[in-house]
């Protein structure tokens, strides 16, 4: 990977309500030049940056938020925690001079979040130390979507991603667990459609023995519809989903699958690091993806932070540990003092989990892995 070399900066970040904003401009081109990235250990910079503005859920899936877990008497964050729209919007501020240039809301369910088109709007008017947008994406399990999804996109959000695992009622109902109907998801995915937050892509996590008999009818289900499926490797990510390696259906298996029955051919990444692998209908028919993160780790050129509902700091999905950012701000930290942190805190990073995992090496997660539906999917 071709990494930009680092230049000095004066690592002042100037908070654009304080100051006109041509001056702004001025001093962005000036100290935040372009070419800066932070690099971690093994060469990667960063590029992503995964907020999730809430831990709750309105479903329960078996492989996230099982309910024996996360049932009535679940502590989830206080309000006190949880970071405010001010907090998410400093920190993504700092992050994007720091070279962040895609952001994603995640969850839980980020629909879930009060006013979050408020947010929406804040974030997306950072722009990039060149000038240039922040593409911003949510990930939302669609039951709210077709309510907000004109609000959303009115309020500067660009794209989303829709989970679904199954059309079939009963298979579907089994994994999100709460009995809610595919037809509402469906509608939410067409009002994002409409609401022009495309190309709308779908995630399915394929779990063996629970919703596999769904790849092909599914796959046939969005073809030529312009939304982009992409078939997900059940991972172990947290300690309660009671992940077994059986369940996981390789990706090498799901497109064997659909080319048996709707013949795909390769095409080749967007840009370097994209989790999904991507393959086309030979009749024109669209696209699919897979996201092999069990069979075909992708850490290698991983470009992704997190920052879980609290303010926590994690380099990798799968970490044991985070660190907390929210003390900081609330500690009366500076923007400088916060850019220094978050650089050293890359700087250090060495995390390789899916890969190690991949190659059967001792893996350093001894400790309690964290949650997704806190961390951010
Ligand atoms: P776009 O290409 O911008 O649409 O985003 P994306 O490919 O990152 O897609 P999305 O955010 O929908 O991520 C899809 C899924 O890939 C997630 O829900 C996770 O299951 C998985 N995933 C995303 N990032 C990582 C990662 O850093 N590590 C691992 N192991 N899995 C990831
Ligand atoms: N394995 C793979 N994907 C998962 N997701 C949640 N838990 C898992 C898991 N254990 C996916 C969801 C959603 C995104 C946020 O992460 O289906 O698409
Ligand atoms: Fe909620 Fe998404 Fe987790 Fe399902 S996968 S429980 S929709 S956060
Ligand atoms: Fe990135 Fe960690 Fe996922 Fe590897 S396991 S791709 S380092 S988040």
């Amino acid at each position: 990977m071709r990494v930009a070399p680092e230049t000095p900066r004066d690592r002042a970040v100037v908070d654009p309500v304080l100051v006109d904003p041509v001056r702004v401009d001025a001093v962005r081109v000036e100290r935040v030049p372009v070419d800066t990235v932070l690099v971690d250990t093994r060469g990667r910079a960063m590029r992503d940056l995964r907020i999730s503005v809430t831990d709750r859920c309105t479903f329960r899936c078996v492989y996230c938020m099982p309910k024996d877990v996360y049932g009535r008497g679940h502590a989830f964050l206080p309000r006190s925690d949880v970071l405010t729209f001010e907090e998410i919007t400093r920190v993504a501020r700092v992050a994007v001079a720091h070279g962040i240039e895609k952001i994603r809301l995640t969850g839980g369910e980020p629909l879930l979040r009060r006013d979050l088109p408020v947010l929406v709007a804040q974030l997306s008017a950072l722009t990039t130390p060149s000038g240039g947008p922040v593409d911003l994406a949510l990930t939302t399990n669609g039951a709210l979507l077709a309510r907000q999804a004109a609000r959303l996109h009115e309020a500067g959000l660009r794209r989303v991603t829709v989970s679904l695992d199954s059309l079939d009622d009963a298979t579907f109902m089994a994994m999100n667990d709460v009995g809610f109907p595919v037809a509402k998801v469906l509608r939410g995915i067409e009002a994002a459609q409409e609401a022009g937050l495309g190309p709308v892509k779908v995630n399915m996590v394929v779990k063996r023995g629970h919703n596999d008999h769904d790849i092909v009818p599914m796959a046939r289900h969005f073809a030529g519809t312009g939304v982009v499926l992409r078939f997900i490797e059940y991972m172990d990510v947290g300690t309660t989903n009671g992940w077994r390696l059986e369940h996981v259906v390789p990706s090498a298996e799901v497109v064997e699958r659909i080319d048996a029955a709707m013949p795909l051919e390769p095409v080749p990444p967007q840009y370097p690091g994209e989790t999904s692998a991507r393959w086309r209908f030979r009749d024109g028919g669209g696209e699919i993806g897979v996201i092999s993160s069990v069979t075909q780790a992708f850490c290698h050129a991983c470009t992704r932070a997190r920052i879980s509902t609290d303010g926590t700091l994690f380099t990798c999905l799968f970490a044991t540990g985070g660190h907390d950012l929210r003390g900081l701000i609330r500690g009366g930290a500076s923007d400088a003092e916060l850019a220094d942190a978050m650089a050293a805190i890359w700087r250090g990073r060495a995390d390789r989990y899916s890969e190690a995992r991949g190659a059967a090496e001792p893996l350093a997660a001894h400790g309690h892995r964290i949650e997704m539906s806190y961390i951010g999917g």
